[in-house]
This record gives C-alpha cells, structure tokens and sequence, in this order.
C-alpha cells in the first residue's frame, strides 16, 4: 500500500489504541513550529550536536578522508543544513575530493538550501534530491559510483518504530559498499528530567507541534477537528528510553473527516499516540550496528555526555 495521508489517517484512527504519524507534523506550519522548538533553550538536541560537530569536526572529517578517493557525502533529512555546514566547510578548506547530496522531503527547503550554499560555500559541488528519504533509498546508488558517506543528523532515528529502524539500516546497508559510513545522530539517556523539559515545553511549542496535525488534517482532509478539544500529553519511560507524545481528547466527541467520508469517535480522555522520540545508551548504539551489520568506527559526544554521533562502518 502507498502511504498517504488520507490512507494513513484512516488506518491510524481506526485502530485501537488510535495514533497519527509522526511524518505529517512538517507542514510549511509545523516545520515553522518545529524550527521555534529547535531554538527553545530546553531542546537541548540541536546544541549539543552543534557542540559536537564544531568541536569535533577535525577528527570527524579526518575519518571521511583518510581513504584519499572522491566520496560522495549524502545527507538524509538534510533541512536547512545548519549543522553539516560545519562540515562542509571544514571539508572545502582542507580540499578535500567530494560531493554534497541533500536529501529532503521539501522542494523549497532543498531550493533554499543550495542557494546558500553556492554563496556561503563556492567550490562546494552540491546537487539536492528532493523525496521520501525512505523511499528514494535505491536511487542514491545511481548519483555516481563513489564511495559513500551517509548523515543521519538531528537524533531523527529516534522517531522509528523499532521496525523502521532495521528496515532503514537494512536499506542503506544495500546500497553501501565494504568500507562506506554512516554517522547518526542519538538523543542519549540521561536525567528524566532534562528530557520532559525538552518535550513538554513551558512555551508550548511542542503543544502547537502537536494541535497542528489536526489542523492540517482540517484543512487538507476536510476534517472538523477543533483543536480546543484536543490536548498534549507527553512521558518519558527512563527503562525503554521513549518519549511518548499523545494527543488526549478532552470530551466524548465524534468527528468527520470529509475526504474518508467517515466519522471517528473520541471517547473522553482517550488519548491518539503522535510520536515516539526515543533516547539511547551507548551499549544500545553499539548492539544496533552489530545487528545491522555494522561496525561502531568511533562514537563523538558533547562535554554533558547528553548525545552522540556515532561513525559506523559497513563491514
Ligand atoms: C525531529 N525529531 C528528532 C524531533 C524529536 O526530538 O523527536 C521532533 C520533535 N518532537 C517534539 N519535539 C521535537
């Protein structure tokens, strides 16, 4: 079955316990929210990484050129780059023989991104691909026969099913050969407290981030959600690592969702499961790449030890 929204919505409502998918939060509205949770000073991710991308980035990129042939760098899930263009630099200065290949679901934000690399960057080769990351997988073998170093920044393997995640380690692993690298980005586990922070916000971004899947299923569904009888709930499970984010229904409702010509039911506090952002301990990361046949070649992580990059090559 091809994913769609409509398809998604109808199976995700129509389930028990109910849950909407994580993917369907970046709307042009929900990646606006998205970038305001970014900047919070309590979503910590985004500074950490930083923090270990600029601090680290001579012994990053000295693993991705001591095999001195052309590679090419791709990024999944690229955005606005922020982060990999401390690489990128880094990269251009020290003349190193690649090419850059953003992969993002957004046309406009891959347009975006190219056009300020060309100023901030010149003598960096970049070409963006615009699609499904998941889905255009096989595709990124056909830019050219190079080695490969994959990105997989931003602590976005966190928002998989544990079933997702093999299928995405799986897929790369075809299209990698012996000796190409992936570096991904985990949320470690660390004081309970930090993390509910991060998640249930005191600017209510995250709360937004949430609503806002209803309104997008207003507006492109034709559904009649009011967003007033919604509400944000979110825990943190320190056992599993996850953070589970719910939608909870605040009064027995029903609503109808024109495109489906179906109405769903809401009993009063059932809660709709939206995401899932899960953190990780290091003998986890370590047990993933095994499993997925991968090596752990080095692990960075930030001064707080609160996350970590993890170079892992393709035996
Ligand atoms: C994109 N992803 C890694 C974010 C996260 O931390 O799980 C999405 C997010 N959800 C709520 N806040 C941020």
């Amino acid at each position: 079955m091809t994913r769609s929204l409509a398809k998604d919505t109808d199976q995700g409502l129509s389930s028990d316990p109910k849950y909407l998918l994580p993917r369907y939060f970046y709307d042009d509205r929900g990646s606006m929210i998205f970038q305001k949770i970014m900047e919070m000073p309590e979503y910590y991710l985004t500074r950490c990484e930083m923090e270990i991308l600029t601090g680290q980035k001579l012994e990053i990129t000295r693993t991705f050129t001591e095999d001195s042939s052309p590679f090419d760098l791709i990024e999944l899930g690229s955005g606005d780059g922020v982060k990999t263009k401390v690489l990128l630099k880094h990269l251009v200065k020290e003349n190193a023989r690649f090419h850059f290949f953003p992969v993002d679901i957004s046309q406009k934000v891959n347009d975006d991104l190219i056009r300020q690399l060309k100023t901030e960057i010149p003598g960096l080769y970049a070409e963006a691909l615009t699609g499904d990351y998941f889905r255009m997988m096989e595709d990124l073998n056909k830019v050219s026969g190079n080695r490969k170093v994959i990105l997989f920044l931003g602590s976005n393997v966190g928002n998989f099913s544990d079933d997702e995640v093999s299928l995405f380690y799986r897929k790369l692993r075809k299209i990698m050969r012996a000796g190409d690298m992936i570096l991904t980005g985990f949320d470690l586990k660390k004081d309970p407290a930090v993390i509910m922070k991060a998640y249930n916000d005191p600017h209510g971004y995250t709360r937004d981030f949430n609503l806002n899947l209803l309104v997008r299923l207003n507006r492109e569904l034709g559904a009649g959600f009011d967003p007033g009888l919604f509400e944000q709930y979110t825990e943190y499970d320190p056992v599993s690592g996850d953070v589970k984010s719910f939608l909870i229904s605040l009064k027995d409702q029903t609503v109808g969702i024109a495109s489906l010509g179906k109405t769903f039911h809401f009993r009063k506090w059932e809660p709709v499961f939206t995401e899932r952002s899960r953190k990780f301990d290091p003998g986890t990361i370590h047990k993933l790449a095994g499993t997925n046949g991968f090596r752990v070649r080095k692990n960075f992580t930030d001064a707080r030890e609160y996350f970590m990059d993890s170079l892992w090559i393709k035996e």
